[in-house]
């Protein structure tokens, strides 16, 4: 196997253009996809590409493509070794609904013992129809409105996390007219720097996430004098696809500071630490976060606070769980490249063109004809519509299927439906089964809500 250049980001920012060989990938019969297969619960059986024990060939067949397909024993099988690495201190794994808010995945999550965190009221109504205790729910988010608000507080959710002043303020009206208690956390941006794509790393000040260091404990204050605001946590989230521990140390060490001023001003009420999510995952060959890794660098740290450490992971816990499939309508050649024209496209899987996020390719079934380098793109009428650029591949015919890995995360839940395409169905597959956990959108009802006139 030949070996990239070490890609800190996790891939996400600079993975499609900087390629292995060619040759040196492709089929999934190389040995850097042994670990994306691992991860994912993939394997081959003559050839067949199976996920969970399940055919995809066969999902595709049935379904059609594109089709996103969920391995639940995967999401399981994270959310196990997360939660065991860090049994050495009282913890909550709030799973970050953002990334797969499908009501099956959702379900998988709860079984396990996850709580969720939120974004949205939408959000909110789907955690509630999965079956979450409420109080399990973290509500985070710079721009929530007073509906949303209100509709949370009266769900009696776990906790508010708060990210300026303005809204405090603002919560202090709502709980006021609700006649509501109200427990809130204050996300603090602790001003860290972290390797990832600039659109994901929110820790940094001078960005609008979270409130800066010098204001959290007069907002603390201000809590503390409300009758109806408690607070129950200091939080912080630092980016997505994060590799590397020693973000996460920097960050908790600036909270725990001032979790220390908090408590010297009197305030005891503290209860959670919560130091978000960005776990990182492997899409190619690169460092992932492991788990236990991870558990090393921060729990020393945890301890001595004596307080409930909170997590939001999202992609750890769902992103290798998921595939997109996808069919090979045709072979292109034109201004001297090769083209595999597929039939999913950026509505349908936007990462490679939106953060050119590396996204590994492979046959449903092995045909092992010669390979060469080809740009895979989508049907969307667009030059940045592709999944992958200039990628080893082998060789490919109309008609062949493929899957996309590392799909479960920011997947369906950034899909749109622009060139009025359908969103494609989600399936899970479970102990040797698969069901449509939700169906493949309809054209009529892309424009239901429409009028023609004003009458
Ligand atoms: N908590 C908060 C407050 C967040 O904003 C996020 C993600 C998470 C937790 C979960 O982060 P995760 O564990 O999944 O890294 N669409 C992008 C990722 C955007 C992440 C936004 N916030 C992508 O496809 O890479």
């Amino acid at each position: 196997m030949v070996q990239r250049r070490q890609c800190g980001r996790g891939c996400v920012g600079e993975g499609v253009l900087t390629e292995r060989a060619a040759g040196q990938r492709g089929s999934g019969a190389v040995a850097g996809n042994e670990l994306l297969f691992a991860d994912a619960g993939l394997e081959r059986s003559d050839g067949a590409l199976l996920l969970g024990g399940v055919s995809l060939a066969e999902i595709a067949e049935r379904v059609g493509t594109p089709a996103f397909v969920y391995n639940a024993e995967a999401i399981r099988d994270r959310f196990r070794s997360l939660d065991a690495a860090l049994k050495a201190v009282p913890h909550r794994i709030c799973f970050a609904v953002k990334a797969n808010s499908n009501l099956a995945v959702l379900r998988i999550l709860r079984d396990q013992g996850a709580g969720a965190d939120i974004v949205s009221s939408g959000e909110l109504a789907r955690v509630l129809a999965a079956g979450f205790d409420p109080a399990h729910v973290v509500f985070s988010g710079v721009g929530k409105t007073a509906d949303e608000l209100r509709s949370a507080i009266r769900a009696g959710i776990g906790h508010l996390n708060v990210e300026s002043t303005e809204e405090l303020q603002h919560i202090a009206r709502i709980a006021d007219s609700e006649q509501a208690q109200v427990k809130i956390g204050i996300r603090v941006n602790p001003d860290v720097t972290t390797e990832t794509h600039p659109y994901i790393s929110t820790g940094k000040s001078g960005i609008k996430f979270g409130m800066p260091t010098d204001q959290v404990v007069p907002a603390a204050e201000l809590i503390q004098r409300h009758p109806r605001l408690e607070l129950t946590t200091l939080a912080m989230h630092l980016g997505s696809q994060l590799v590397d521990t020693e973000p996460f140390r920097q960050g908790i060490r600036k909270l725990i500071d001032l979790v220390e001023r908090v408590r010297r001003g009197g305030i005891t009420t503290l209860q959670v630490l919560d130091i978000g999510g960005g776990l990182g995952i492997r899409y190619s060959d690169e460092q992932s976060l492991d788990p236990v890794a991870f558990a090393a660098a921060v729990i020393p740290l945890l301890v001595p606070t004596n307080l409930t450490v909170y997590l939001e992971p999202g992609r750890f816990l769902v992103g290798s769980a998921g595939v997109l499939l996808a069919r090979v309508l045709y072979r292109k050649h034109s201004g001297g490249k090769e083209f595999v024209v597929v039939d999913a496209g950026m509505n349908d899987l936007v990462r490679p063109s939106h953060y050119q996020a590396y996204h590994e390719i492979v046959e449903l079934v092995e045909h092992h004809r010669p390979g060469s380098r080809a740009d895979v793109v989508g049907p969307v009428c667009e030059t940045g519509d592709f999944l992958a650029l200039d990628r080893a591949l082998p060789g490919l015919e109309a008609g062949d299927g493929l899957a996309v890995l590392g799909a479960g995360a920011y997947g369906f839940v950034m899909a749109s439906n622009y060139n009025s395409r359908p969103r494609p169905p989600e399936i899970m597959v479970d102990e040797g089964k698969w069901w449509v956990a939700r169906e493949r959108e309809k054209v009529e009802t892309l424009f239901s809500t429409e009028k023609l006139s004003p009458t």
